[in-house]
């Protein structure tokens, strides 16, 4: 079983979009793990009400998601490097969880928790370590 398979174990969010209208613009520090290519900067358009974990994967960008999106890892952080007001707040849900992200940073969030809500255009940098955010029990 492919356990990054879109779709299987992501909760999306689910009700009918709009045309995508919305410029997102991410930025993979290690496209290759996230997609299998070399191209670090992909323009995609996103709908209003997508979250930005689902409009990734949607095209092929692999972000780490170990919970399926609902806000109970911290693997799917992200940086917003511009559009932060073109996405919904965090909760406090989201702001307690993503302090457990490694690289905390100001402008982390967790990205199945970023709704599209403005009209951009957003720009997401995803960190390299991404892939590798399951942390070893230290014993
Ligand atoms: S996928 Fe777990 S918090 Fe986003």
């Amino acid at each position: 079983m492919d356990r990054w398979e879109f779709g299987m174990h992501l909760r999306s969010s689910g009700h009918h979009h709009g045309p995508p209208t919305v410029k997102v613009v991410y930025h993979l520090e290690d496209p290759e793990s996230l997609t299998g290519g070399n191209k670090e900067v992909h323009e995609l358009m996103a709908a209003k009400g997508e979250h930005l974990l689902e409009v990734a994967m949607e095209h092929g960008i692999n972000i780490e998601h170990a919970c399926g999106g609902v806000c109970a890892c911290s693997t799917c952080h992200v940086y917003i490097e511009k559009g932060m007001e073109d996405l919904s707040e965090a909760t406090e849900a989201e702001e307690d969880r993503v302090e457990e992200a490694p690289g905390l940073q100001r402008n982390s969030r967790l990205s199945c928790q970023c709704v599209v809500k403005g009209d951009g255009p957003i720009h997401v940098r995803v960190p390299a370590w991404n892939r590798n955010a399951i942390k070893e029990i230290p014993h």
